[in-house]
């Protein structure tokens, strides 16, 4: 996630505190939908930038995965490399996970525990928050992928329960859908697709990702669904790169494969002149387009609970006969007006990104 982005969401929620009011900005919700192995959870793990989700062929993730991230400043005085970033489940509290291997150990341990071995599925989320310098403030969810024909312990009418359990995440008019579509299977018959269309008909808050591009047959592309020639969407598609199966058993790690993945768009001759366009870090920036977008829309929200807020520990100061200062308050709302006016520079600076999703 962007670092300028981070910082500000970060200025905005120190001078809420300051007059007690948290998490004043309701960000988005991330969620991924589509078919079983599209991809999904490698898009989101390329997204969050660390390794800690099962992957793999088959129905591998069983039940959602609530993941918040929560940023935290690093503390200076923790010299050991990566002591500023852990994961901790809302069924282990207390217990600190640093090693994300041991993340995704529990995910798949506690998967198991609630629906056996043998490829059951659970709508009974898993709450898992991460805390790290190098995040957003934000939630986003991990789904299991639409499938039609039930295998192993799963029900009959596994369809409609999967239907169903995806359809409580992203109905929400706060979600922000990533429909995920192999590259490498036909774009009409995408599941992502037609479910993010029963909510979001004007594809207002859906991002099309297409995955395994690199699978694709030699001569083809994805060109035509980039330029909106096959099923258009307002918020454009993205073709991403994830680690493959074999990346997976030889733990290749998220650098190499933002380079892999770098080097196949910059050098393949259909993508070479979009290259910009393309991959998982154009991906990412997109996100935080909107996410700022989002936030510029309630700015004036903000500032009205912000003035709120303020009268409300004037009133509570004075009758404590302590009055908040002239200058105290007018120190609050000055960091306010700035923060308002640095935001809106940063989104006019960027929002030639939002124009150039077409190509
Ligand atoms: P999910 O079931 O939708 O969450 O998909 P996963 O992220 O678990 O991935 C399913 C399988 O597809 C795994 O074996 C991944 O390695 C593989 N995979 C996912 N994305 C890509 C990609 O872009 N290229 C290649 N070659 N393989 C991918
Ligand atoms: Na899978
Ligand atoms: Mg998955």
């Amino acid at each position: 996630m962007d670092s300028q982005l981070i910082k500000t969401v970060n200025k905005l929620q120190d001078a809420f505190a300051t007059v007690g009011v948290h998490n004043p900005v309701d960000l988005p919700q991330i969620t991924v939908i589509g078919s079983q192995s599209s991809g999904k959870s490698s898009v989101l793990e390329n997204i969050v930038g660390r390794d800690f989700l099962p992957r793999g062929s088959g129905i591998v993730t069983r039940r959602p995965l609530i993941l918040q991230l929560i940023n935290r400043p690093a503390n200076p005085e923790s010299l050991e490399k990566g002591q500023d970033e852990w994961g901790e489940f809302l069924h282990l509290p207390g217990q600190k996970f640093h090693d994300f291997d041991k993340i995704r150990e529990e995910i798949v341990r506690d998967t198991e525990l609630k629906t056996g071995k043998n490829l059951g599925i659970s709508p009974q989320p898993i709450n898992l928050r991460v805390f790290s310098p190098n995040v957003l403030t934000l939630t986003m969810v991990d789904l299991p992928g639409l499938t039609k024909v039930p295998v192993g312990d799963q029900p009959k009418d596994i369809e409609k329960q999967i239907r169903e359990m995806i359809l409580k995440y992203i109905t929400k008019p706060n979600a922000i859908i990533l429909a995920v579509t192999a590259a490498n299977t036909d774009l009409a018959n995408s599941d992502g697709l037609k479910l993010a269309r029963e909510v979001d008909p004007e594809g207002l808050r859906t991002i099309g990702v297409l995955t395994k591009v690199d699978l694709m047959d030699q001569g083809t592309d994805v060109i035509d669904i980039l330029a909106g020639r096959m099923i258009p969407l307002r918020l454009g598609y993205v073709p991403v790169i994830n680690r493959g199966q074999r990346d997976i058993e030889n733990k290749k790690e998220i650098s190499k494969a933002l380079e892999s993945e770098r080097d196949f768009f910059e050098n393949h001759p259909s993508y070479r002149s979009k290259a910009q366009y393309c991959g998982t870090p154009f991906l990412a920036r997109k996100l935080n387009m909107i996410l700022m977008h989002h936030i510029k829309n309630t700015l004036p929200e903000i500032k009205a609970k912000i003035q709120n807020a303020l009268t409300k520990y004037q009133q509570e100061l004075l009758q404590l006969g302590d009055p908040l200062s002239d200058n105290q308050a007018s120190l609050v709302l000055n960091i306010i007006t700035e923060f308002c006016t640095e935001f809106r520079t940063i989104i006019d600076g960027n929002s030639n990104d939002l124009s150039s999703y077409e190509l």
